[in-house]
This record gives structure tokens, sequence and C-alpha cells, in this order.
């Protein structure tokens, strides 16, 4: 029911972070995996896992250039054999600094990032999983995606769409046997953090709101998206599951 051998996956923004980690409980789990990341650290991948490098695939790729996306896809397709059954969307920014002092440009590379290259390679994922009648698409959201932050209004936002995106592409493609899911971390340990994590009146708020008591790990996260991957969820479709050490339940 858990057994996800020998499926194919792209995972972006696997470089590091929470994408890192669920390429490695991927690559662990016996599934070939393409990653689409813009970072050099891409390239360390196979090493830092030890992998075999047959089984893990690298594509270097802004996917805020729709055109650069469109080729990293068909470049990660080809390098996969021409098929995948999994995509996790996990490459993503954040800004955080009061609404007044955000500039346009940066509001935009947020939208970009974390809601249109979202959507463009879910469609792109979407049309080769519906010839096999099958498919999981697995989306990073928040906890802001359901709660408002503070000083990241751009993110926030960008989230809030990740769970209404979700559960648009899920209803058109449910009928076809894909599954469009997201997922909502809470505070990982991750670089995305490092400002809070470092901050000594916000860091202590933060650890003091989570009714764990702990920050999350990125294996903490690799778990349910392995659970999204897997046939144990093929009736789980539209939703978003939080990770988040019980935040979003207080
Ligand atoms: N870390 C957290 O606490 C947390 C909480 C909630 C949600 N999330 C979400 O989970 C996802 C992963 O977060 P993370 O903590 O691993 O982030 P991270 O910053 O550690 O990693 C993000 C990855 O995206 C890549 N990337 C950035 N811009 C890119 C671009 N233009 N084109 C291609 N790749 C690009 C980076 O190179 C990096 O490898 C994000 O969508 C994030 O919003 C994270």
């Amino acid at each position: 029911m858990f057994d996800i051998t020998g499926k194919k996956a792209i995972i972006t923004g696997g470089a590091q972070g929470l994408g890192f980690s669920m390429v490695q409980a991927f690559y662990q789990a016996g599934v070939e995996v393409a990653v689409i990341d813009i970072s050099d650290g891409i390239f360390e991948i196979c090493d830092k896992l030890g992998a075999d490098a047959s089984k893990i695939h690298t594509v270097q790729a802004d996917l805020l250039n729709i055109e650069s996306l469109t080729k990293s896809f068909e470049e990660a397709l080809s390098k996969l054999g021409g098929t995948v059954d999994i995509l996790i969307n996990s490459a993503g920014l954040i800004q955080r600094k009061p609404a007044f002092e955000f500039s346009i440009e940066s509001w935009n590379r947020i939208m970009g990032l974390n809601v249109t290259s979202v959507f463009e390679l879910s469609r792109l994922a979407a049309v080769e999983m519906m010839k096999q009648g099958s498919g999981k698409i697995i989306n990073m959201g928040s906890i802001l995606s359901v709660l408002g932050g503070f000083n990241a209004a751009a993110y926030s936002t960008s989230k809030g769409a990740i769970l209404q995106l979700t559960k648009s592409l899920s209803n058109e493609w449910a009928e076809h046997g894909i599954q469009v899911n997201a997922i909502a971390p809470g505070y990982m340990l991750t670089t995305m953090n490092t400002d809070l994590m470092n901050d000594p009146v916000r860091s202590p708020q933060i650890e003091a709101r989570i009714p764990a008591k702990r920050w999350g790990t990125p294996e903490d996260v690799a778990g349910v998206a392995m659970f999204l991957a897997s046939p144990a969820s093929d009736y789980v479709t539209g939703t978003l599951i939080p990770v988040d050490g019980g935040v979003l339940g207080r």
C-alpha cells in the first residue's frame, strides 16, 4: 500500500531544505528522481546521498522564466524515460518585510515562483499523467496558506493561492486518476527560516506557540510526501495536510 518502488518523480527545489529531504526519502524508497533547481547545489546531490547516478537526474533551471521552466520539464521527463508518476513542487521563496517596504519586483518574484511555476509545471505533468490514467501532484503550501502571518504579505498570499490551486486542479483532474494535494509545513529547520531562528525575540515566541515544543525537521515533511505519493492515498485529493507540530490546531 505504501510501496513506491520503481515510480518516477520530478521534485523542484530539491537542492536543499525540504526538497532535498524528499529527494533523499524517495530515492531510498526506490524512486527514480529528476530534480529541477536553480542552485549549483544540485550538482552535489548524488554525492551527498552516495546515490546511483542513473537514479537521480539533475536539471538546473530558473523556474521564474517560463521558457526555461518548460525546457526543464521536458529535460526532466526525457531523463526519466518519458514518464512521470509524481510531481513535487517544492521550490519556493519568502521575503519578510512590512507591506510598505515591499517592492513590486519582490511581490512578482514570490508570486511567480510560488504560484505561477506551480500552475504551469502541474499542467505539464498532468498532460503526461493523463496518458497513463494516474499521477500524484504534491504542492508545498504552508501554515500561512491558512494564517495571515506577519511581515509576509506576498508569501502568505502565494501560499493561500496554493491551497486554492490545489483544490481547483484536484476538482478538474481527480476523474483522470490524478490526486493533487498540498502539505502545510509549520516552522521548519531550513535556511528559509535562518533569520527567524536567529531572532532573539521571535525565536522563543515561536517555540512557545508550537504544541510539540520543537521546530520541525525536513524529515517530518518527507514522510507525509511519501504517503501522498503512494497508493495509500489514492482516495485523498484536494486537501492540505499540516505538518506543523500542532500549530494550526491552536
Ligand atoms: N522551511 C519552512 O519552514 C517552510 C514552511 C512552510 C512552507 N515551506 C515551503 O516548502 C518549500 C521548501 O522550503 P525550504 O525550506 O526547503 O526552502 P529552501 O529555501 O531551503 O529551498 C528552496 C529551493 O528552491 C530553489 N529555488 C529558489 N528559487 C528558484 C528558482 N527561481 N528556480 C528554481 N529553483 C529555485 C532553491 O535553490 C532551493 O534549493 C517552499 O515552497 C516553502 O515555501 C517551507
